[in-house]
C-alpha cells in the first residue's frame, strides 16, 4: 500500500476554514518559535539581574525569547497589541491589524538550567483584553522537548504537529495527532504548589489520586510539558488555590485561558474553582487564577472534593460584555 503523504501545518490550517490572516499568524509563529530554539544555547546561563512584574528573577533566556517573539509577531503585520508575561506594559504594534495576542514566551524557565522541557503559550483574540476565554479565536503552544511539537486550536479540535526536516534541510511541521481526544479515565497527574499549603480537602484529593485512582505522579515544573502528558495519557493537572496564594500561581490570560481552550477542544474540562477557566474574566491582565484541568471525570472529582471550600479568586471587576 502506498504511504500517505503527511499533512503539513499549512495544509491543515487551510482545511480548518479559519480566516486566512489567522492561518498566516499561526503558521508564521510556529516557524518563528522554531528559529528561536536554535538560539537558546547562547542564553542558557545567567539572569538579567532584573525582576519581572511579579518580582521573579528574569532569566537571560526569558528576556531574549520575549524580545525575539515580540519582534517577530510585530513583523507579521497581523498583530495590534501584545500582552506578555515578560512585558510591564502591553506592546502596541499595528493600529489596524486584526489580532491581539497574550503570551507566556518561555513557560517553565526554572527548567532552563537543567535542560528539562519548556514551552511557549499563545492566545489570540480579535478584541482587546480583558475578555473571557470564550473570545479566543486561536490558542497554541510550542513544547521544546526531545522533539519540537506545536499544538493548536481554532475552535475545531486540538491538533499536534512535529518538526521534521525535508531532504533539503528545510523545517516543516507535519501532523502527528489530528483532533486529539484526552483519554478517560486518566493515568497521570501533576499538582503544583507546596502540599503544606494545600487545603485539607485538596490534600485528600491528591492522596486519593495515588491510593484510590492508582494514578502516577508526573510533575516537571513546566506547565506546557505537564499539560502535554495529561493531554496524551489522560489525567489531571492542577495549580490550586493555597493558603499562601489563594489565586494559585498561573496567569489567567498568558497561561490558563489558552491552555483551557486547547483542553476543552480535546474533550477535557477546565475549572477555576468556580467555573470553566474560559468563563473567567479579570480587569487585571496580569491576574493569577487557580487552575484545574484534564480528563472530565477527574475534574468532576476535584470539583466534588473541593465543594464547600471558598476559593478566593473572585475577579476584581467583572467586565460586562
Ligand atoms: O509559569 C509558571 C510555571 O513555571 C509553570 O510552568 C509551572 O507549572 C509552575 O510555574 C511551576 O511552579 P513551581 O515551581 O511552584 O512548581
Ligand atoms: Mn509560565
Amino acid at each position: 500500500m502506498a504511504e500517505q503523504k503527511p499533512v503539513t501545518l499549512e495544509q491543515h490550517l487551510a482545511a480548518s476554514g479559519a480566516d486566512k490572516k489567522l492561518q498566516k499568524l499561526i503558521s508564521s509563529f510556529a516557524y518563528v518559535a522554531l528559529d528561536a530554539q536554535h538560539q537558546f544555547p547562547k542564553y542558557l546561563r545567567g539572569t538579567m539581574g532584573d525582576r519581572n512584574k511579579y518580582g521573579e528573577a528574569v532569566a537571560a533566556l526569558d528576556e531574549w525569547v520575549n524580545g525575539y517573539l515580540c519582534d517577530s509577531l510585530v513583523k507579521t503585520g497581523l498583530v495590534r497589541k501584545i500582552y506578555s508575561e515578560e512585558l510591564k506594559e502591553p506592546l502596541l504594534a499595528h493600529n489596524d491589524a486584526p489580532f491581539v495576542v497574550a503570551m507566556d514566551p518561555l513557560d517553565g524557565s526554572s527548567n532552563i538550567v537543567s535542560n528539562n522541557a519548556f514551552g511557549t503559550i499563545v492566545g489570540v483574540y480579535r478584541d482587546d483584553l480583558p475578555q473571557t476565554g470564550r473570545k479566543l479565536v486561536a490558542a497554541f503552544y510550542k513544547l521544546y522537548g526531545p522533539v519540537n511539537t506545536f499544538v493548536y486550536t481554532v475552535g475545531k479540535g486540538t491538533h499536534e504537529f512535529v518538526k521534521h526536516y525535508d531532504s533539503e534541510g528545510r523545517a516543516q511541521f507535519l501532523l502527528l495527532a489530528d483532533n486529539m481526544k484526552i483519554p478517560e479515565p486518566g493515568e497521570v497527574f501533576g499538582l503544583g504548589g507546596d502540599p503544606v499549603d494545600w487545603s485539607p480537602l485538596f490534600l485528600r484529593f491528591g492522596k486519593d489520586l495515588f491510593k484510590k485512582e492508582r494514578m502516577k505522579a508526573r510533575y516537571s515544573g513546566t506547565f506546557v510539558a505537564d499539560f502535554s502528558q495529561v493531554l496524551h495519557r489522560g489525567g489531571i493537572f492542577a495549580y490550586p488555590s493555597t493558603k499562601k496564594s489563594p489565586r494559585g500561581k498561573l496567569r489567567l490570560y498568558y497561561e490558563a485561558q489558552p491552555m483551557a481552550f486547547l483542553m476543552e477542544q480535546a474533550g477535557g474540562e477546565s475549572w477555576s474553582g468556580s467555573s470553566s477557566l474560559l468563563d473567567v474574566v479579570d480587569n487585571d491582565v496580569d491576574a493569577r487564577v487557580p487552575l484545574y484541568m484534564g480528563s472530565r471525570a477527574l475534574v468532576k472529582k476535584v470539583m466534588t472534593a473541593l465543594n464547600g471550600m471558598t476559593v478566593n479568586h473572585t475577579p476584581t471587576t467583572i467586565v460586562k460584555k
